[in-house]
């Protein structure tokens, strides 16, 4: 058969304990050659076992503590390792050496399901996370991107909301990983924000037919740095070579019974043969304006999009596929990507859900990665050489030499003064002017549009894939116990579309809202009104 071994990265990571198991004779964990591992040391031949057999003990206890937490979110992965390599035409608006004309960059990346436990089905109905880890020169640069363009919440207060709304339900978890449940509808039904997010998942888009068929988006807008020191903003795109492409609803139902393995299968078995996936990196490039909005569109607000026909995506690079995992727990379960990984010349914006977010991921590592040095688990370390004055604590690897990890010092070289390093090369933040007063935790206006960019993602389908949409949220609503929160749902479809409510309606046997029932919508954006029926959304 083809060679299992990986051509790309997977190397560096393996060390002298993966071979061992392989060797002539086995040792305990300290060194001592064993003679038996089968059989445990007892009192004449059939027992008591001893408590005094070493082995016996190490064994079952390392055993005992296999087990580390499962992610919060994105539970269920699979990864595979890369390389990036940058077509240069990004440097007028930013200044990372990774995307230099030819630079060829090592990644990882895990694409992930979001609600579902390790265990459960690669072929649900869900959002699909897109998380790569760039090894760069110039230190980590993770991109964690997911395969819808817009996020439930606009706010990261809410994230916990969302998730304890679409995980299983408390009392008897049940269902796992699919979003034909109360608790989600009760939520989405609610707290109508999360109306666009919810339609892209009703669509096909939530069904991918695999990692290699999708979309990846950052969702937040970020703002890039030029050598000259000129900003703009930005938002990440992967766009797919081999195209977008679905399961129908029929075709997820028997795979998930028959593999539902079948997406991790489905890359693995790919980069195996040497058909390795590629996906182009892009961006949508806006002004850096005081307003932070681009005709109209908030580009704070992760609810909504800007449409490709507004502002084109631009490939800035080409990333592929190379080499499956050597080992899935240390690199898949291991690696740990936080949107704070950051390298000079991409910043964050105010977008109040990324701004949680940099707080939320190394938080939720401390615990999962058992302590603060989990940028020393091997598929985590930089490639570029790492100079910090973080000492000790769990899982310490390193054997720090000298005796003044502080500054200033006169030791060790001497760092007398709190000097300030050279800019070039250095991760600088950039200067941005933030409100002078601390405001009421209200929702700024331009948030308020709930419905419009739906109604508009509806309207961009064919026949075909509106059909697919009323057939998911009658089938998903169905599902739902409560008459209440399906008679709520149909509210907000009343909002989005009289057609798509209507159609759901006779599904679930229920009276559609009348126009009184459901209110206004909100104005969308001058530039989105333009748009019409005609806006399609590749
Ligand atoms: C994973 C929090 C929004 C994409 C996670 C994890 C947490 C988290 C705690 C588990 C990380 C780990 O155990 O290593 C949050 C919070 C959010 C948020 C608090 C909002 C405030 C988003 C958004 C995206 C996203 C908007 C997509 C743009 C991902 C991905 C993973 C992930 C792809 C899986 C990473 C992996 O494969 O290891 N998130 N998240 N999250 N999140 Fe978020």
């Amino acid at each position: 058969g083809p060679d299992r071994r990986t051509p790309t990265g997977a190397e560096t990571l393996v060390t002298r304990d993966q071979v061992a198991q392989q060797g002539k004779f086995l040792t305990t964990s300290t060194g001592a050659r064993l003679r038996d591992t089968d059989h445990s040391l007892k009192a004449g031949d059939r027992g008591p076992t001893l408590l005094q057999d070493h082995h016996l003990r190490e064994k079952i206890t390392h055993f005992d503590h296999e087990r580390i937490p499962e992610r919060v979110v994105h539970a269920r992965g699979s990864g595979a390792h890369g390389v990036f390599v940058g077509y240069g035409n990004a440097k007028p608006i930013c200044r990372a050496g990774f995307l230099a004309r030819g630079k060829e960059t090592p990644v990882f990346v895990r694409f992930s399901t979001v609600l579902g436990s390790r265990g459960s089905a690669d072929t649900v109905r869900d959002t699909r996370g897109f998380a790569t880890k760039f090894y760069t020169d110039e230190g980590n640069f993770d991109l964690v991107a997911n395969n819808i363009p817009v996020f439930f919440v606009q706010d990261g207060i809410k994230f916990p909301d969302i998730v304890h709304a679409g995980k299983p339900h408390p009392d008897r978890e049940i269902p796992q990983a699919q979003s034909a449940h109360d608790t989600f509808w009760d939520f989405v039904s609610l707290h109508t924000e999360a109306q666009h997010h919810t339609m892209w998942n009703m669509s096909d888009r939530g069904i991918p037919r695999s990692y290699r068929t999708m979309e990846g988006f950052g969702v937040h807008t970020f703002r890039t740095v030029n050598q000259q020191g000129e900003t703009a903003l930005v938002k990440f795109h992967w766009k797919p070579k081999l195209g977008v492409h679905s399961l129908t609803w029929e075709e997820a139902q028997l795979i998930g019974g028959i593999d539902p393995d079948f997406h991790r299968r489905d890359l693995a078995d790919a980069i195996e043969s040497g058909a390795y996936p590629q996906w182009e990196l892009g961006v949508q490039v806006f002004e850096d304006t005081a307003d932070e909005t681009f005709q109209g569109i908030d580009l704070l607000d992760p609810t909504k999009i800007v449409p490709e026909e507004l502002a084109p995506v631009q490939p800035i690079g080409l990333l592929t596929l190379t080499g499956n995992t050597t080992n899935f727990f240390a690199e898949t379960e291991q690696i740990a990507f936080h949107v704070g990984n950051l390298v000079p010349g991409i910043d964050v914006t105010n977008d109040p859900l990324l701004q949680t977010r940099l707080f939320s991921y190394v938080d939720t590592q401390l615990t999962r990665l058992a302590g603060p040095n989990f940028n020393q688990i091997p598929i985590n370390r930089p490639h570029a050489p790492v100079n910090d004055m973080f000492r000790d604590g769990f899982h310490q690897h390193a054997v720090h030499a000298g005796v003044a990890p502080y500054k200033p010092n006169s030791l060790d070289g001497g760092c007398p003064f709190h000097a300030s390093g050279p800019r070039d090369g250095a991760f600088v933040d950039v200067p941005v002017r933030v409100a002078e007063s601390v405001k009421e935790r209200d929702v700024p206006v331009s948030f308020a549009d709930h419905f419009s960019q739906v109604r508009l993602f509806w309207l961009s389908m064919t026949p075909v894939e509106k059909q697919h949409i009323i057939n998911a949220y009658t089938f998903e609503l169905s599902r739902c116990y409560e008459q209440a929160i399906r008679e709520r749902q149909l509210l907000a479809l009343a909002r989005i579309d009289p057609e798509l409510c209507a159609e759901v309606a006779t599904g679930l046997g229920l009276p559609a809202p009348t126009a009184e029932e459901a209110l206004p919508v909100v104005e969308a954006s001058p530039a989105l009104s333009q748009l019409g029926q005609e806006w399609p959304t590749d």
